[in-house]
């Protein structure tokens, strides 16, 4: 349900600095959502900021395109002129990047924060007093207080500027819904007065289709480690049931069975209990490094230790993957020609960052095989990932084209489409035996194994006239 504007806010230019996975959709649902404020999002990739003028965003998210056609030049714009914008505005979210640091000090775990400091440089040049500026970018604990250092180092001109804490949860493929029905919002600000009256400020924004019950206010510090933490746990739970998996193989029990019988459990509850390849995606594994890192920087290093075994599970998962493929191809993938149905990180997005599919196809290459990829959004990304040593891979937009000549099929992706293909359509175009290593348990063995496949899924018993291990009389 659509709410109207409860409260007359001071706060009427919304600008928003970064415009991807998260700044795009998150201002066309608050532009959407609150008609009477002007919404400008700034980037510093021009490209991108041209592509959200245009006809195709630069990003896909179902539900976006009618979002943003419908507020576009109303109410929401798109600028390069960073400078420019931060001056007219009065609340300022920031959604900078902030990869895991490749180099130096704390490479491979903590939160390169240079973009981040940057902007925030910028706006103390930039600002008027009494901007409110809103930390939306995932960061580590304590990034607001050295944002805030940074802003009030302009103390001597006067200005006034109040840092936020406002982390987003949304997922992508469904980040439309869950920006417009948020399981929670969480503000998070110094306890002092003018620090609960931006807050405040940012609550009355959200409260135009947020209800109230859903918004938590807390400190920052609780609001910035709440994000990792979230994320932390989201991921463990994907590893834990992965973990399993590989005992399930190994055991004759079906890790759908056991997802579904401990998901019973209300405790426990049935989301994220889905094995698989392991999980992709630009938070979770940045998110849980840089929490790792936190830990022990401040000497937790059982702590640390602990989440980091969530991140070596996931490793393990993929690499566990590639090794089935090579001992059931009878050891060998050199010169056969592999089909890689899904490169996403998730189905309906095209968004690669951190997908298995990266991990598993250079592993293929590096043993010599010969891929032919497709996905229906994520091909180009492909492309990217792979550019330098994708000599032997062909990138198809035709499924049946990719499957041709093919020894055997990866499911690395559970886009909905591939369970309407015509299977037995594929099977005659294949080398034999054919594979089907699904890595999502997306397809029904039984069916693929009454066609002639051979069929590998993850935590299950494998289904056809090769099994390795065939437990299905136990
Ligand atoms: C990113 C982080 O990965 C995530 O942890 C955080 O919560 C939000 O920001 P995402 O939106 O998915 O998430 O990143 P991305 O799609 O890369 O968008 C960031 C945008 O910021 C890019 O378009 C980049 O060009 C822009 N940017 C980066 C700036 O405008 N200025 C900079 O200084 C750096
Ligand atoms: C995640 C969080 O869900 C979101 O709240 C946060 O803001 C950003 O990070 P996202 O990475 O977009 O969102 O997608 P998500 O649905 O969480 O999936 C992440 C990865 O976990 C995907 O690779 C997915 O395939 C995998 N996954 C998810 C599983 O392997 N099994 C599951 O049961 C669920």
């Amino acid at each position: 349900m659509r709410k109207g504007s409860r409260k007359d806010s001071q706060v009427k230019n919304i600008l928003c600095i970064g415009a991807g996975y998260v700044g795009g959709p998150s201002m066309a649902v608050l532009a959407d959502r609150s008609p009477d404020k002007k919404v400008t999002v700034v980037d510093v990739h021009a490209g991108k900021i041209r592509a959200w003028k245009g006809a195709n965003l630069p990003i896909f998210e179902p539900g976006l395109d009618k979002i943003v056609k419908r507020t576009r030049g109303k109410n929401l714009f798109f600028s390069t002129d960073i400078p420019g914008e931060i001056k007219k505005a009065d609340m300022i979210f920031v959604c900078v990047n902030t990869p895991t640091k490749a180099f130096g000090h704390g490479a491979g775990y903590a939160s390169d924060m240079q973009y981040v400091e940057k902007t925030a440089r910028m706006i103390l040049q930039h600002a008027r007093s009494e901007t409110i500026v809103v930390e939306k970018s995932t960061v580590p604990v304590r990034t607001a207080q050295a944002i805030e250092r940074i802003l009030r180092s302009g103390a001597t001109e006067g200005k006034q500027i109040e840092v936020l804490s406002n982390p987003e949860f949304l997922a992508e493929g469904t980040a439309v819904r869950d920006l417009e029905e948020p399981d929670r919002v969480l503000i998070g600000s110094r306890e002092t007065r003018s620090g609960k009256k931006a807050r405040r400020a940012l609550a009355d924004v959200y409260e135009q289709w947020v209800d109230r019950e859903r918004i938590v206010e807390t400190n920052t510090w609780s609001s910035e480690l709440s994000k990792l933490t979230a994320n932390a746990f989201l991921a463990q739970r994907i590893s834990s049931i992965n973990s399993i998996s590989a005992l399930c193989e190994k055991t004759g029990a079906n890790i759908e069975e056991v997802s579904r019988a401990i998901g019973m459990d209300e405790r426990i509850g049935q989301k994220f209990l889905r094995a698989g390849v392991g999980f992709g995606g630009s938070c979770f594994q940045k998110d849980i490094l840089s929490l790792v890192y936190l830990c022990r920087s401040y000497g937790l290093n059982e702590v640390a230790d602990y989440w980091e075994s969530v991140v070596g599970i996931n490793e393990y998962q993929k690499r566990r993957f590639v090794q089935n493929i090579i001992e059931h191809m009878f050891h060998t993938v050199t010169d056969k020609r592999i089909a890689v149905l899904g490169f996403a990180f998730k189905p309906d997005t095209g968004d690669t960052r951190e997908a298995p599919a990266v991990y598993i196809c250079k592993r293929l290459l590096e043993e010599g095989a010969r891929l032919s990829i497709t996905d229906p959004k994520a091909l180009e990304n492909a492309r990217t990932d792979l550019e330098g040593i994708d000599q032997d891979v062909t990138y198809e937009r035709n499924v049946y084209k990719a499957a041709k000549g093919a020894h055997a099929l990866l499911v690395l992706t559970e886009w909905k489409e591939y369970q309407a293909l015509d299977f037995q359509r594929i099977f005659k175009g294949m080398e034999k035996p054919a594979f089907v290593f699904d890595g999502r348990n997306l397809l029904d063995p039984a069916v693929l194994a009454k066609i002639g496949f051979h069929v590998v899924p993850v935590g299950k018993q494998e289904k056809g006239t090769f099994p390795l291990i065939d437990r299905s009389e136990s």
